[in-house]
């Protein structure tokens, strides 16, 4: 069916417009004032006092994401149902193979394991290991869209790289003209810290940060950026959290070196008195790089005005109280992750639009257009444009919320922002062309939402 969304203000990252939007077939067909319906059958939004943005994309989440504990709390189809009510259109997962599996076969895998989202999704592949073969096994990632290869400095003793092969696999990238995409940790440093803190019985949670002090990271982003200075290839790091990375990578950026920085909400909002306290209290913390200082908080938030970060991703990975509990007498078993995938775009918009630190058309280009331009999405996605798909999300921007566990779409019974207060949300989200959220005005989270029936898209 046709939609026509009339008297909303545009936001784009270059600039915002009041004008209507008419979808036809699943893309945006015209943007003008005064446009009309194509007939009687065509569905109308009022936008009126709303802002339509472009569906967020989350560049970084885990689904599904198997471990000793169990597979990360959200699947498939409940991560993206998370994702649609938190106005995120698609998003981007990982492709883990098992040791000597080729990367191709990995990726075909993973995809049959995702078909059961609702929304556009691709994936970061991950060469965990080297083999002549790998070059071969990446241009074919790339012939099949594949944009992005993630490798991991840390988690040495499982999917992590060592140096000469970070080497190796940044110069395959950059000949198949791809990006590096990096989880930057020193994991030798890590697993020594750990072992230091876990032999002087030092088990429980608080010291699972102490074990990934800040310079854990930035010593990594600092060599990830030299390494992919000579191989050549643009390099998107992951989940920065720390003030010294941040001087690493605005240093590489103003050489002109392709560089570029995620941060995750949690780093902006949330600090390591999170620690402190019993068991239950700070497990659902524990996420690798942990939560960091005021002054890291700080720190972030200003390379996010300044552009020095480009995207906001969440990390999602939610795990419930039980599963962390597979760490209770070590800290180093808890499995380690949160969710977020509802939360990230009303966070940005409250604590960054609301308080001034960031405007309008930045905050789309955190959460959409750079994720899109970054892996090769835009302007399918990204963007509210003719010819575009229609992925548009209207956003009410007083509509108040309380974060809270028992009310959350997320498969989880944690919830890192549990009790933080939200201004804005996405009242109607539109996925190619289809309406899949339509918010109605009533306190009641569940009786408030009516779903369009949520069939899978290809
Ligand atoms: O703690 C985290 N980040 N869990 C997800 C897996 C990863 O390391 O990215
Ligand atoms: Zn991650």
């Amino acid at each position: 069916m046709d939609i026509l969304i009339k008297n909303g203000t545009i936001v784009n990252a270059d600039k915002s417009f009041g004008a209507d939007i008419l979808i036809i077939n699943g893309k945006i067909a015209e943007i003008g004032t005064s446009l009309s319906a194509t007939s009687t059958k065509t569905e109308i939004i009022d936008a009126n006092g709303k802002y339509i943005i472009p569906g967020g994309i989350d560049p970084h989440v885990h689904l599904h994401l198997p471990g000793p504990a169990g597979f990360s709390s959200d699947d498939f189809y409940t991560g993206s149902k998370a994702a649609l009510y938190g106005g995120t259109t698609s998003f981007i997962d990982f492709v883990t193979p098992r040791k000597g599996q080729n990367l191709i076969e990995a990726l075909h895998e993973r995809k049959k394991e995702a078909s059961t989202s609702l929304i556009d999704h691709t994936f970061h592949v991950s060469p965990i290991e080297w083999r002549d073969s790998i070059p071969e096994e990446i241009k074919a990632c790339v012939a099949e869209g594949i944009t992005s290869f993630k490798i991991y400095v840390a988690y040495l003793d499982t999917i992590g790289l060592k140096d000469k092969d970070i080497q190796k696999v940044m110069k395959a990238v950059a000949e198949a003209g791809g990006t590096i995409t990096v989880h930057c940790e020193l994991g030798e440093e890590v697993d020594r810290l750990r072992k230091e803190f876990i032999d002087s019985d030092r088990t429980s949670p608080k010291y699972h940060p102490l074990s990934r002090p800040n310079y854990v990271e930035s010593k990594a982003v600092k060599k990830a950026i030299e390494f992919a200075d000579v191989a050549g290839c643009p390099i998107y790091i992951v989940h920065v959290s720390t003030k010294e990375s941040l001087e690493h990578i605005k240093k590489a950026q103003q050489k002109g070196q392709q560089v570029f920085a995620e941060t995750c909400p949690h780093y902006l909002l949330l600090d390591d008195s999170r620690y402190l306290g019993n068991f239950e209290k700070t497990s659902p913390f524990v996420m690798s790089p942990p939560l960091r200082k005021k002054e890291d908080n700080e720190a972030l938030w200003q390379a996010v005005a300044d552009g020095t970060i480009q995207t906001i991703g969440t990390d999602h990975c939610p795990f419930t109280l039980d599963q962390k509990k597979y760490g209770i007498h070590d800290f180093t078993k808890i499995p380690n992750g949160a969710g977020g995938i509802e939360h990230r775009i009303a966070l940005l918009y409250t604590y960054g639009v609301l308080t001034n630190r960031i405007n309008f058309s930045r905050f789309v280009e955190l959460v959409s257009t750079n994720p899109a331009k970054i892996f090769g999405l835009y302007p399918k996605k990204g963007v509210v444009k003719i010819g575009s798909d229609a992925d548009i999300v209207v956003w009410n921007p007083e509509t108040e919320n309380t974060i809270s566990a028992k009310i959350h779409w997320q498969n989880c019974d944690l919830n890192i922002y549990e009790g933080i207060k939200t201004t804005g949300e996405a009242e109607c989200v539109i996925v190619r062309g289809v309406v899949r959220v339509r918010r109605l005005k009533s306190p009641l989270h569940v009786e408030a939402t009516s779903v369009a029936p949520l069939k899978k898209t290809k």
